[in-house]
């Protein structure tokens, strides 16, 4: 079998770091691996499944020799160093949304439509993580019953927003229970003129928004993204918020199908869609839940009910750790699923 050189862009991040495991731990078959980030990192070690690593400093000319690159160093990062990491030959997989709209470049989960693969010319994008999470939870649906519209309310982790969100929510929350004012200076994501507390709070706002129709960008990310996965006009209306959750990402699904459901089917089909856990079982009060999951590839559905006034209606709830199924997992499953198809 052949074995790849491989680089990991933002090795030192959330996202790169794990995309350091999934490269070990799910057999990527590599003959290198080389990690890159900023100046700032350049010579720390980081250890990963006894092997220590060095990392590098990222530059135009990283990229020679290396066969496939997995990039979560940000969207700017992306678009400074992608051309140079093309012309070396190198296949890239992108977790910037920077290229994500792009028409040359296929936006892919490996479950919903690896067939765009095929078309890659040099750079692959992986979706949003909401995005993500949703399409493989709903995959099978659409398939078998079609899907008219979905309307989703996440319930998205500090984690998302990066590790001075984290430090945030311990901090804040120290202090709610100390007795003191909590201090917001990171969160809402795309607050520039205010932060709130997110200790013992919801915001429903995750990056900017766009104020002529009044939707953040996370929701429209949701939106257009589902369209180009699915290669369909699957209406998406969504309200992304933020929660006082470490790391995983809910989302309550509602489903408009264009057939009638037929609820033992529908079980029948989530229970063996690829990617996905029916963790359902309300006798015995199971159903998913982020705090279970950390660390987990798939993505995790359960309260599956039927609508109780259509039955064109399907409700669910999903769970997934944004930080794998929703970035890094997705993005080597994506070179592992274009080896399995000969085009790497
Ligand atoms: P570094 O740790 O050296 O700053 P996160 O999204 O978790 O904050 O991670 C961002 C990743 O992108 C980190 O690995 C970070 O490296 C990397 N990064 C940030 N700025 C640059 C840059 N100018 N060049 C290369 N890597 C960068």
């Amino acid at each position: 079998m052949k074995k790849y050189n491989v680089a990991i862009v933002g090795a030192t991040g959330a996202v790169g770091s794990e995309m350091l495991r999934c490269v070990l731990e799910f057999n990527f078959p590599y003959e290198s691996i080389k990690l890159l980030a900023s100046a700032r990192s350049a010579g720390k070690t980081i250890s990963q499944n006894g092997i220590d690593f060095v990392v590098e400093e990222l530059t135009a000319d990283s990229f020679e020799g290396i066969d496939v690159a997995f990039w979560s160093a940000g969207g700017s990062i992306s678009e400074k160093y992608m051309d140079a990491a093309v012309k070396a030959g190198c296949v890239n997989i992108d977790n910037s949304s920077h290229f994500r709209m792009d028409p040359n470049v296929p936006l892919v989960v490996p479950e919903v439509n690896s067939e765009a693969l095929r078309d890659h010319k040099g750079i692959i994008a992986n979706p949003n993580c909401t995005t993500i999470m949703m399409c493989s939870a709903v995959n099978r649906i659409e398939e078998v019953f079609g899907i008219e519209k979905i309307t989703v309310s996440t319930y998205q982790a500090v984690s998302g927003a990066g590790v001075a969100a984290m430090d945030e929510l311990y901090a804040q929350s120290r202090d709610v229970l100390d007795g003191k004012e909590p201090i917001a200076k990171v969160l809402p994501s795309g607050g520039d003129k205010k932060h709130y507390p997110i200790a013992f709070n919801c915001i429903p706002q995750v990056d900017v928004f766009n104020l002529e129709n009044g939707y953040s960008k996370e929701e429209m990310k949701m939106v257009n993204e589902t369209k180009k996965i699915f290669g369909k006009d699957i209406k998406v209306n969504a309200t992304c918020v933020r929660v006082p959750v470490l790391r995983g990402h809910s989302e309550s699904i509602h489903i408009q199908t264009k057939k009638p459901l037929d609820m033992p089917l529908v079980f029948e089909v989530l229970a063996n869609s690829t990617g996905v856990h029916l963790y359902d079982d309300l006798a015995n009060q199971i159903y998913p839940m982020p705090t279970a999951f950390i660390g987990d590839e798939m993505v995790h559905v359960g309260r599956v009910r039927q609508d109780l006034f259509s039955d064109h209606g399907l409700n669910m709830w999903a769970v997934s750790d944004q930080l794998m199924k929703g970035a890094a997992y997705n993005s080597i499953d994506i070179g592992l699923k274009m080896i399995e198809m000969g085009i790497l």
